[in-house]
């Protein structure tokens, strides 16, 4: 009878998936690390995770029995997927389930940080009615670049056409026939793109070409005044050029749900003018969690009833 094993906390529709999945046994068993991780997992047949747990090669060291682990997620990132080939352990994700959270996230940061809300509302609490000083910009009418046009990015190019701004995007694996249909104006290169664009949100993975795609030469060919959004992943923006941005007062703001190292509780960007972060809140809402859960457990028990 095959086995899971549930490594972080994982919505209940999905455990109750588990619960009437036939023939397949279930533990949930969270916040293991180093050696009982490896023990745990050797276990099991299958895996289930988010983003908690670290699946390193030392923790597939030796394992005979795992036969895959899904990420209830998009990014694969927190699984070493060479240590799993070599284990002959198949990695999946759900990419779908949490799409249009993750983008209204996006808008949200974008909206957000031009309307300066967390600051005015800080300067509220401590007792300030600082109308003047939190003058904002509109939105409508002006320019957003979209970096990845994949089913976030397009999701966030959507909801931003809604507010009337105008749409620039860059994805190698969208045809500028595509992006015409879709209301886009598509650049074969994110440079040329830059100088056009009040507003940057980045949606791709990281990966070797994306990691500081925005470092201090991009910077430069930025309009002054640009604000920076990212709800992908941490280090697409090379974080001490945005600490320098800021600074000379060539970026406008910026707006980070994800950071190079997390959890990150101490960064010389926040507190710093301009800048509104919160703590990889892109996927955190049921809708979001409870369909990737879904997701995760159906392509886990369909891999693992049908012998695979
Ligand atoms: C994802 O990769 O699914 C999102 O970044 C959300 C998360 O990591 O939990």
């Amino acid at each position: 009878m095959p086995s899971v094993i549930v490594l972080d906390t994982l919505s209940q529709e999905g455990l109750d998936l588990l619960d009437a999945a036939p023939g397949i046994t279930y533990e949930v068993r969270t916040g293991l690390k180093g050696d009982d991780l490896r023990k745990a997992l050797a276990e099991f047949d299958g895996a289930i995770c988010r983003s908690g747990v670290k699946i390193t090669p030392e923790a597939l060291e030796g394992n005979r029995k795992l036969k895959a682990i899904v990420r209830a997620g998009v990014g694969t990132d927190n699984i070493n997927s060479a240590a799993a080939t070599r284990a002959g352990v198949v990695v999946m994700n759900t990419p779908a389930g949490n799409t249009l959270s993750t983008a209204e996230h996006a808008v949200t940061l974008m909206l957000a940080l031009s309307r300066n809300v967390a600051p005015a509302y800080q300067g509220l609490i401590e007792g300030r009615w600082d109308r003047a000083k939190y003058m904002g910009a509109q939105v409508a009418g002006k320019t957003l670049g979209v970096v990845g046009l994949g089913r976030i990015g397009l999701a966030v190019a959507k909801r931003a056409q809604a507010f009337e701004m105008r749409v620039l995007g860059y994805d190698p694996f969208m045809s500028k026939e595509k992006a015409k249909e879709l209301g886009i104006e598509w650049y074969e290169k994110v440079d040329d793109m830059l100088p056009h664009v009040d507003y940057l949100s980045v949606h791709t993975p990281l990966t070797e070409e994306t990691r500081n795609l925005i470092d201090i030469p991009q910077l430069e060919r930025l309009k002054p005044g640009v604000r920076l959004i990212n709800a992908a992943r941490g280090g697409i923006y090379n974080e001490a050029a945005l600490v320098e941005g800021l600074k000379s007062g060539k970026i406008g703001g910026v707006a980070l749900d994800v950071f190079v190292e997390e959890p990150c509780t101490n960064s010389p960007l926040f507190g710093m003018p301009g800048v509104l972060c919160t703590p990889h809140l892109g996927a955190s809402t049921e809708e979001a969690q409870t369909q990737v859960a879904v997701e995760a457990v159906q392509l886990l028990t369909d891999f693992l009833s049908t012998g695979q």
